[in-house]
């Protein structure tokens, strides 16, 4: 047939304290275009409501769903399980929605172990402002390439003795040289100009200087393109007092999943709904795209499964769309991308149909009706 097939991770709505609660535990999580009525508990009514956007838009894709395990799988030590790994190795691309990972000791964190054993090792994360959306600022468009697999995310930390712990950031040459090269292809491809590689060398002058040289090694074939060195704390300074400075910024793990936020509260505006609500702002609009070895692509939201709202058919659906988007586009369905892209940004910026963290009183399917509508 000529539809292309995915996987999907549903993801999770409600999270730790449903694990523990013994036979039962299972992750509620509903693959995007289940019909919600099939369950009752809705965990995270988004994933639900967006599905239909898929359709709509006539979207070749056949989705393949995993759903987190149930159960520790001895063979990827966490939740996430060994064959929904083979789906994405096999079908090449996917899209998950928030996975909170369990509490609990000997098992890894899903996120974790999809971007480790599946070898995610770009994090792409566009953060532009949304037409008709106005927040402090009005002219954001950047894009921050996180180095996804190691850095201060390797997990080896040790007690040494009582009272002191330490923690390995681990930088590799190969690590530190994939990622840069997928920022200057990317910035070449999109038609970006500028690369910045954010760092802290003068203190982490083994690990951080190891990653800038591999930045600086590949910046030298791409002279068209122009390349910097930006220390990240003074990168957070420059960022919220103009974001307009920045184009394509690449960097080591933690800092990327630092500077990430720190955009994505660019654009997410203020003085909206109070309460956990407000932890979902900002992250809403953040989606991103990982790049794996073997052109394998996965595309998620970058927020969590806030458990708090699941079920209450309130989230935002606009990350995990724009993911969709995202992965669309690695697809090459670029004509389906732009309508659906278009039609999300459209009904943000009319403004009728908001839901509560951009301070509309929508709910999530009449959002999605909405867009479903400007398709
Ligand atoms: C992100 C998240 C993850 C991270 C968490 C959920 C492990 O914050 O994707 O940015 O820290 O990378
Ligand atoms: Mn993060």
């Amino acid at each position: 047939s000529d539809l292309i097939r995915a996987t999907l991770f549903p993801g999770d709505g409600i999270g730790p304290e449903i694990a523990s609660s013994s036979k039962r535990y299972q992750f509620m999580s509903l693959p995007i275009g289940f019909l919600s009525e099939s369950y009752p508990s809705l965990p995270i009514g988004f994933l639900s409501e967006s599905y239909p956007i898929f359709s709509a838009a006539d979207v070749p894709i056949e989705w393949e769903e995993h759903f987190v395990g149930t159960e520790v799988d001895p063979r990827t030590q966490s939740f996430v399980t060994w064959e929904s790994l083979e789906s994405v190795r096999r079908n090449k691309v996917g899209l998950k929605g928030p996975m909170a990972t369990p509490i609990g000791k000997g098992h890894r964190s899903l996120n974790l172990t999809l971007r480790k054993e599946l070898n995610l090792f770009a994090n792409v994360r566009p953060c532009y402002s949304l037409p008709g959306y106005k927040t402090r600022y009005d002219d954001v468009n950047l894009i921050t390439i996180r180095e996804n697999t190691e850095g201060e995310y390797s997990g080896l930390e040790h007690q040494v003795v009582r009272g002191v712990v330490e923690s390995l950031k681990i930088i590799t040459r190969q690590a530190s040289l994939r990622v840069a090269e997928y920022a200057f292809y990317y910035a070449k491809a999109h038609g970006r100009e500028r690369v910045s590689a954010i760092h802290k060398a003068n203190i982490m002058q083994k690990t951080d200087g190891l990653f800038l040289k591999c930045c600086r090694e590949v910046a030298e074939k791409y002279p068209e393109i122009t390349y910097e060195e930006v220390v990240i704390d003074n990168c957070c300074m420059m960022l919220v007092k103009n974001p307009a400075l920045f184009d394509v910024l690449v960097m080591p793990n933690l800092y990327g999943d630092i500077i990430s936020d720190l955009c994505a509260g660019l654009i997410g505006g203020l003085g909206l709904t109070p309460s956990r609500l407000d932890l979902l702002i900002p992250l809403a609009f953040i989606h991103s795209l990982n790049i794996g070895e073997g052109g394998i692509a996965l595309a998620e939201a970058v927020h969590g499964s806030a458990p708090d709202i699941a079920g209450k058919n309130l989230a935002n659906p606009t990350a995990l769309l724009l993911s969709g988007v995202s992965m669309l586009r690695h697809l090459e369905l670029h004509d389906k991308a732009d309508r659906i892209q278009d039609a999300v940004l459209k009904t943000i910026a009319e403004g009728k149909y908001r839901t509560a963290d951009l301070g509309g009183s929508s709910k999530t399917s009449e959002f999605t009706k909405a867009i479903i509508g400007h398709l």
